[in-house]
């Protein structure tokens, strides 16, 4: 079997329909017919300041919610990122490979780092991405299934998997972004010039998985459309009902072509309360299932803690080849 491993960060209140449909859903698909390892990223999450107390509880909802979309422990391996200590240790070896210039290309370093001004970014944001490198590697993953902005990251991946093979010798496997078109980048309700995130989309344009199913339907009601009248899709006219679209496709599995026709003179009013509709079956079973596994924290435990043990096998033995091919003396 082909191996995939994908991460995502431990963030307050609930993931995104954002993060869903980019990324979950796929890995949900993928842990039939792959390896899969899947992550919290808590190493990730403290590259901006946390509340530890937050922190962890982020991180178990975190693991709450992928069970809750699908994920099942039987079928892939699922864990937290500082359970497994090679991370940080082969981040290390990454980082002196990589160029401070091509390390200052990184374009989510850019924005973020600009938000925060120069001298409240820490340098841990800094090397995010190499962090993620070494999270990639050291699987061994074939595939790394993410939305389309993690796409700058899994080229670093590429390009250090070949350096570091070029120069110490075949060490690392180099692994391919699994995007999928209809879902890489889902947009802000309210802008759909911009992609829905926690940090850029106003409280009306972002749909939290976790929020009450009336107040999500309310907001995919009032969504911004434009002031034709006909359903079509058209991502560059169209960006509102383009983005309609794709939601009510990947959630109901009818193709775009369909969906056209269904809607064919009818208006967006029509539209807007189907996805609404949809939106609230798959969102109402998920916050049930999400709390479950939150008033369970021994079950969810003993997940991680398999999880931790499955990951760490793996990542051992990539570390000590890794390390080996660095020149690192062995430990006797
Ligand atoms: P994170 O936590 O920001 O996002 C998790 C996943 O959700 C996807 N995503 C989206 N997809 C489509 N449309 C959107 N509007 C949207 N917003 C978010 C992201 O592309 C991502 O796949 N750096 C990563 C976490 C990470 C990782 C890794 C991923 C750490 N190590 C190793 C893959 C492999 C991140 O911050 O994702």
């Amino acid at each position: 079997r082909p191996r995939v491993l994908s991460g995502i960060q431990p963030t307050a209140g609930s993931f995104h329909l954002g993060n869903y449909l980019g990324a979950v859903r796929q890995w949900v698909a993928l842990q039939e017919t792959h390896d899969a390892f899947y992550m919290v990223v808590d190493l990730h999450a403290i590259t901006v300041p946390q509340d530890p107390k937050e922190l962890r509880a982020n991180t178990r909802l975190a693991v709450a919610q992928l069970l809750a979309a699908g994920l099942e422990p039987d079928r892939c391996t699922l864990f937290v990122q500082s359970h497994v200590p090679e991370h940080a240790q082969l981040a290390w070896v990454m980082n002196c490979l990589t160029g401070f210039g091509e390390a200052s290309r990184m374009t989510q370093f850019k924005d973020k780092s600009a938000k925060q001004g120069a001298d409240r970014a820490s340098v841990g944001l800094f090397t995010y991405p190499v962090l993620q490198v070494a999270d990639i590697l050291l699987y061994q993953a074939n595939e790394v299934p993410v939305g389309e902005d993690q796409r700058q990251h899994i080229e670093l991946t590429r390009d250090l998997a070949e350096r570091f093979n070029g120069r110490f010798g075949d060490t690392f496997t180099v692994p391919s972004a699994y995007i999928l078109k209809e879902t890489a980048k889902i947009y802000d309700l309210q802008d759909p010039s911009i992609k829905m995130s926690k940090s850029a989309s106003t409280p009306k344009g972002l749909i939290n998985l976790l929020d009450e199913p009336k107040a999500t339907a309310k907001k995919v009601k009032s969504a911004v459309t434009d002031t034709d009248t006909v359903i079509r899709f058209d991502r560059e006219n169209k960006p509102g009902v383009s983005n309609l679209l794709s939601i009510y496709s990947v959630l109901t599995g009818a193709d775009i072509a369909e969906l056209e026709e269904k809607y064919a003179g009818k208006g967006y009013g029509a539209l807007k309360t189907d996805v609404a509709e949809v939106m609230v079956e798959f969102v109402t079973p998920f916050r049930d299932r999400t709390q479950q596994y939150l008033d369970d924290p021994e079950t969810l435990d003993a997940i991680l803690a398999k999880g931790a043990e499955k990951a760490r096998s793996v990542a051992a033995e990539t570390l000590a080849r890794a390390y080996d091919m660095v020149g690192f003396l062995p430990a006797k």
